[in-house]
């Protein structure tokens, strides 16, 4: 089956998005969107598309209007008729998708193939729609699609083979990487994505920590390509909603309840880039918001008054480290001694600061080496220091993989002189900084400073189990671990899945394995201990890991 022309039903972010993929391989796209107000619209986003492009010389003039002069606009499904393929793009409710599979069945070819780009309805369910259900599938583009390289072709159980035939051979055509995924609700990307971005907006709803904190936990802490909240900007709360409620429906469970703040703003209008606002402000003509470090000013180098007193929460020789708290990147180890406090006190002494390992030296500043697990106040409180004290998490999962090549054992976040990731210049040491509800105003005050000198990028994290990445981070791992434990998906179609849809550098797996099993299981533990949310117990097959420090079997 031969796919010489293609028509793109719905011009929204996505659809557009898609009818630019198809027209840059050359095809001509039918762009057919029954509203005239949207098809405008959608047609003015293609052309900004396609002008970026071109200002950042990625097209040349003639290219760009070749490319606009392949699509079509059009508002009635009959300009589908000429069509091999005829995907869908509308929006992401079942009764409208069918509704528009069944006018197909008049308007198109009886032998075009009739792709649906949803995101996590049942394409079985949608394909019922139509008269033809065996030439019906799934094809699954992220955002933004000229961009993103996974698509996930979805087949049901009447999809003729020729018919998966041709749409992998298409999505190959257009320099993607197909991934056959089964009829299961979010298949493999959005099922891992949604809870994740969920989660967070919960964070932020409960003043957890600040929307540009949350954020650049992700980006600088985790080494993800966006923060949840401005993902959840781009993808658009509206779809990001109506696909919670479908991951709700089909698996039940706290994680796809949608945070009530997410279906506020989405109610408001605030659905995200497309309307100018969500959880950010975009207005018309500048870049998307900077999400920097919060209010911590990076550029104080003055330097903290007097000694830093550094506290080391576990007992010597880390005999006392609570079950699986390993440091950042010790896959599978079993010695959790190595890292935390040295690292600090490597990274303050080569700043010019002095640090005493004494709790009952002079009052100032006394920093926590504090582990993912939290306990800031209870170390402060057993040194006797709780007014003085704030928590320091060292993280390294920033770092590009060549850099870490440089740092600490098993990749745990080290500075060298100047506060560099590995001693590598330019890449600051992360951390999550905690104070307690007894931390001083001045001490905050100093460890800012402190910061600020030692170069450090920071994040303010609450005195609660995982910090701030930790307890995004490892649900988040815990549910891809969860999924090959179910046997839905294979360790590795996971991590393409996330690293060519989401543009993560390291898929969840890798990141999990980055890690520590047991580190991720010892979060899981205390956070599970803590909120009582069995979206957070951790899988039997994560312990089973854990205890046996060997990566997963099929990779
Ligand atoms: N359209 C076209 N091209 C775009 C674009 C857009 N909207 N946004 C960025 N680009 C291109 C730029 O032109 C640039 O290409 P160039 O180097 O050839 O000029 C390249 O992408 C990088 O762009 P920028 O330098 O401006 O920005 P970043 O480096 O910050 O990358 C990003 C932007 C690609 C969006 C990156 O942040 C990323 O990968 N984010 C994750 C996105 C993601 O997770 N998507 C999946 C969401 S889930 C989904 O879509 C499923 C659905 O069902 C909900």
């Amino acid at each position: 089956m031969e796919i010489r022309a293609v028509a793109v039903i719905g011009l929204g972010t996505m659809g557009a998005g898609i009818a630019e993929v198809f027209a840059r391989k050359g095809l001509p796209v039918t762009a057919v969107e029954v509203n005239q107000e949207a098809l405008g619209a959608g047609m003015a986003a293609l052309d900004r598309s396609l002008a970026r492009a071109s200002s950042r010389g990625r097209l040349t003039e003639a290219g760009r209007a070749q490319i606009a002069a392949r699509i079509r606009p059009a508002s009635a499904l009959a300009d589908t008729a000429d069509a091999d393929l005829v995907i869908e793009v509308v929006p992401e409710q079942l009764a409208i998708k069918r509704q528009v599979l069944a006018e197909l069945d008049q308007a198109c070819r009886p032998d075009a193939i009739i792709a649906t780009n949803t995101s996590s309805l049942s394409v079985t369910a949608i394909a019922a729609g139509s008269a033809h259900p065996d030439r019906v599938i799934g094809m699954h583009f992220f955002n933004p699609a000229p961009v993103m390289r996974l698509v996930e072709v979805v087949t049901t159980v009447l999809t003729r083979p020729a018919v998966t035939r041709a749409v992998l051979a298409l999505a190959r055509d257009l320099g993607k990487t197909p991934v056959q995924v089964s009829d299961r609700a979010g298949f493999i990307a959005n099922a891992l994505l949604l809870p994740y971005l969920n989660h967070a907006a919960r964070l932020a709803e409960t003043g957890y920590a600040s929307l540009e904190d949350i954020d650049a936990a992700m980006t600088g802490g985790a080494g993800l390509p966006m923060g949840p909240l401005a993902l959840l900007d781009l993808i658009g709360l509206d779809t990001s909603l109506a696909i919670l409620e479908i991951l709700r429906a089909e698996f039940g469970g706290s994680r796809y309840v949608p945070a009530p703040l997410l279906r506020r703003l989405a109610e408001a209008g605030r659905t995200g880039r497309k309307s100018g606002a969500g959880f950010y402000d975009y207005p018309a003509s500048p870049a998307a918001p900077a999400a920097d470090f919060g209010d911590i000013d990076n550029e104080d180098r003055s330097a903290p008054a007097g000694t830093v007193t550094l506290i080391d929460p576990r007992p010597a020789g880390g005999a006392g480290e609570r079950p699986g708290a390993l440091p950042i990147g010790q896959a599978g180890c079993v010695d959790p001694a190595a890292g935390r406090a040295a690292d600090l006190a490597g990274l303050i002494t080569a700043a010019g600061v002095a640090v005493s390992r004494d709790p009952a030296g002079p009052a100032g500043l006394t920093v926590v080496a504090v582990g993912p697990q939290g306990g800031v106040l209870d170390a402060a409180l057993a040194a006797g220091r709780a007014p003085d004290a704030v928590g320091l998490h060292l993280s390294g999962l920033a770092a590009p993989a060549a850099d870490r090549k440089t740092a600490g054992a098993g990749g745990t976040a080290t500075a060298g002189a100047g506060g560099t990731a590995g001693g590598v210049p330019g890449v600051p040491v992360f951390a999550e900084l905690v104070a307690t509800r007894l931390t001083s105003a001045s001490a905050l005050a100093a460890a800012l400073a402190l910061a600020g000198r030692l170069d450090l990028r920071v994040v303010r994290a609450p005195d609660r189990p995982g910090l701030l990445v930790g307890a995004l981070l490892c649900p988040h791992l815990r549910d891809a671990v969860a999924m090959v434990a179910d046997g839905y998906a294979t360790p590795d179609d996971i991590d393409t899945a996330m690293t060519l849809g989401c543009g993560y550098s390291r898929g969840p797996i890798e990141l999990l394995e980055r890690v520590g099993y047991r580190q991720v299981l010892g979060v899981l533990q205390a956070m599970y201990r803590q909120y009582g949310d069995p979206a957070f117990a951790p899988p039997p097959l994560l312990a089973e890991l854990a205890a046996a420090g060997q990566p997963l079997p099929v990779r």
